[in-house]
């Protein structure tokens, strides 16, 4: 029996791709198809597929083309994959003429002439193209706009010189709003009003009925409110999530994030104080993100200790218990600190370094220290082309609430407006002295 084997993404499956696949099957009597997995298309740069893994597979399946399929995960699996399984012949499609002439040792090469006419990548831009209107400025929007250019299907607009925020809505598909968080309901509720989408950095408002009511508002009219924070993108990040939450460390007792960036502030300019965004706006809902995906919302109390200085806080130090843990979550831009984060189970603990915010490195430690393991993983653009891709996602997909949430659930994005809304009110906050 001839065996033939083939590899490639097969995003939103095309006659290309299947013609390949014939031509491949007819060249021996059983087909073996590697599809590369979401890690390993990411980790090699390839970052705006649509599909999932298993959706990708699942179409593939259906052609009934392919005698067996198997995932490609890895740098070099290929030549695993020829010996392994007694490969007679490697196929794969024209356009990669000579880049597999290194499997010839191992099994004869054959590159079969492409479909001209359809690609994947034609096929996403064509799908869709949605123009984002980006409000804001800062350098977080300016890496937003630069990274808007990895990602098919995504083009930034800044509003020109002038332009008022009515007019820039005006003039796009969806919107990404990293305003002032005082801004943030009033402009959201504008462009969902007006039927566009919206990507909201956190924390989304300052009130959580205002937040409520803007998930509301999308709902009522099918479009995506989804939460902007790169941090909850980023893969690192989200694995140690899970990790921690199948039980690696044990049961988690404490979950403790520091961030921190010394920004002083000029107290004698009174426009410039207000223009500032408080500590715990800034950088609150990034500290509290571990907390209330590891431990949840639903602590039963809450202690908030800051230091103001006319009314502006240098530091926010947010301390959660719950009913079996409890957490901390430091957020200053007028006090520097280690900026790590530590995760502390009834078996050992996880360790994220500054800045853990934007990870690619994180580590599990235990008592006996043969048994650490360090875990990396690739980080494109600190996480904010992956929350781009989410949001185009979010978008296209007809379902609505919590499925389009993306990183961040709508539960949370509620807990951390509540926070904002007590630090505001003074609830459960103490000052501390300034001497
Ligand atoms: N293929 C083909 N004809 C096309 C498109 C793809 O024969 N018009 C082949 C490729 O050469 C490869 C296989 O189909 O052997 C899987 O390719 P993949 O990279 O998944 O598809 P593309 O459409 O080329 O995707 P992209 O645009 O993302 O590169």
């Amino acid at each position: 029996m001839k065996k033939v084997i083939t590899y490639g993404t097969y995003d939103l499956l095309h006659h290309g791709h299947i013609r390949l696949l014939e031509r491949a099957k007819a060249l021996g009597d059983y087909l073996v198809v590697g599809v590369t997995s979401d890690a390993f298309d990411r980790a090699r740069g390839k970052i705006n597929v649509r599909q999932s893994f298993m959706e990708r597979v699942e179409a593939l399946r259906a052609t009934g083309i392919a005698d067996e399929i198997i995932a490609e995960e890895y740098e070099g699996q290929k030549i695993d994959d020829i010996r392994g399984r007694g490969i007679d012949i490697f196929a794969i499609g024209s356009d990669w003429e000579g880049k597999f002439d290194y499997l010839k040792p191992y099994c004869e090469v054959v590159y079969l002439e492409r479909t001209a006419g359809v690609s994947s990548t034609e096929l996403r831009s064509a799908r869709r193209h949605v123009v984002i209107g980006v409000v804001g400025q800062s350098s977080v929007t300016e890496k937003y706009i630069a990274e808007c250019g990895y990602v098919d299907g995504a083009t930034a607009k800044a509003p020109a010189p002038g332009q008022s925020f009515e007019e820039l809505v005006g003039e796009v598909d969806a919107l990404y709003i990293y305003s002032h968080p005082r801004d943030h309901y009033r402009q959201a509720r504008y462009a969902l009003e007006h039927g566009r989408h919206v990507l909201l950095e956190l924390p989304m408002t300052l009130s959580e009925e205002d937040t409520a009511e803007l998930f509301r508002v999308a709902d009522e009219r099918g479009l995506a409110l989804m939460a902007g924070c790169k941090t909850a993108y980023a893969t690192a990040y989200r694995r140690l999530v899970l990790l921690a939450l199948g039980g690696l460390i044990g049961d988690v007792v404490s979950v403790d994030a520091t961030c921190t960036s010394l920004r002083p502030v000029d107290y004698s300019d009174a426009a410039s104080v207000e223009l500032q965004w408080s500590s715990l706006a800034d950088w609150g809902p990034i500290a509290l993100l571990p907390a209330f995906q590891i431990l949840g919302t639903e602590y039963s109390s809450k202690q908030i200790v800051s230091r103001l200085v006319g009314g502006y806080d240098e530091f926010t130090k947010v301390s959660l218990v719950y009913p079996s843990g409890c957490a901390s979550a430091m957020a200053a831009k007028g006090v520097k600190s280690e900026g790590e984060l530590v995760v502390s189970g009834t078996k050992g603990y996880i360790y994220v370094p500054a800045p853990w915010w934007k990870t690619d490195y994180f580590e599990a430690r235990f008592e006996n220290p043969q048994d650490n393991r360090r875990y990396f993983f690739q980080l494109d653009g600190e996480g904010i082309r992956y929350q781009i891709l989410a949001f185009l996602r979010a978008i296209a997909d007809e379902r609505r609430g919590d499925a389009s949430a993306g990183g961040v659930s709508r539960g949370i994005c509620l807990a951390l407006s509540r926070v904002m809304r007590d630090f505001i009110d003074r609830t459960d906050t103490v000052a501390l002295s300034t001497k």
